[in-house]
């Protein structure tokens, strides 16, 4: 079967003035169902670019990108977008809850854009709630919520759209590191029901929480292995050179 995730020599390449900023140099890289996959590495080592990339938010200025099988580095936006909301499901740092909607009507949200029925809108989103833990959390707000309690209710937007991937940049940024810890855990427990998960993070105690890291450096691939290998985490003071 093929690779859920497949990228094959992609190249981002930003004109700059009379120089090209190679976001990224050339990155092949698979990833399988079931995998769960930190990317990591320091700031400007083209992280953002890859996720974007792997989000469907942008395509590469060469090479293929091919999720689920389907090329997707050629589509055009329309296409793209349904791409996104057919098969990915994101988590950002910033939660980007809608603080006048309840926790359920944030859920359902993207699947109303979906055009998902009323009925089924409802049902999807109290089980991705129950998922989280926060089924006895729907009709607050937002704002009623702790942090770790709102970045959850983000992770059970994403699920709700039943994605075959969830992307998550920098999920615990904004979390002191015990919710962090937890936000992580939940991850981590996702993954053991079957989701595929792609962390981005800057964070080396976080990204040990994977299985697998890949570790970029200048757009370029450095490591992809084993999570619990020594050389998956480089020591702060090797990687400032
Ligand atoms: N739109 C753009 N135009 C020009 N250069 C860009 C653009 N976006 C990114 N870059 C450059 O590409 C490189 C990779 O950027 P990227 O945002 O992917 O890094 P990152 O690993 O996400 O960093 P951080 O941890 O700080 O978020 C950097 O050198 C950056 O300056
Ligand atoms: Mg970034």
């Amino acid at each position: 079967m093929a690779h859920l995730i497949e990228l094959k020599d992609v190249y981002k390449i930003y004109p700059m003035g009379g120089e090209a900023v190679h976001a990224l140099d050339g990155v092949s890289l698979t990833i399988d169902r079931g995998e769960f996959v930190a990317i990591v590495g320091q700031s400007g080592s083209g992280k953002s670019t890859a996720m974007n990339i792997i989000g469907c938010l942008d395509v590469p200025t060469s090479g293929t990108y091919r999720l689920g099988g389907v090329d997707v580095s050629t589509m055009d936006d329309d296409r793209q977008a349904e791409i996104r909301n057919k098969m990915l499901g994101f988590v950002f740092q910033q939660y980007n809850l809608i603080p006048k909607l309840t926790v359920l009507e944030n859920v359902e949200l993207p699947l109303l854009y979906a055009g998902i029925s009323g009925q089924e809108r409802r049902e999807r989103a109290v089980q991705a709630l129950d998922r989280v833990g926060l089924a006895d959390k729907q009709k607050h707000l937002p704002n009623q919520l702790s942090g770790g309690q709102q970045q959850r209710v983000s992770i059970a937007r994403a699920l709700a759209g039943k994605p075959s991937v969830i992307l998550a940049d920098e999920p615990t940024g904004a979390l002191d590191s015990r919710t962090g810890r937890e936000v992580l855990e939940f991850l981590q427990k996702l993954n053991e029901e079957g989701d595929t998960v792609v962390l981005i993070t800057h964070d080396n105690a976080i990204a040990r929480k994977a299985r697998r890291i890949v570790r970029l450096q200048d757009g370029r691939i450095i490591y992809d292995g084993d999570a619990a290998a020594p050389q998956a985490v480089v020591r702060a003071e090797e990687e400032q050179v």
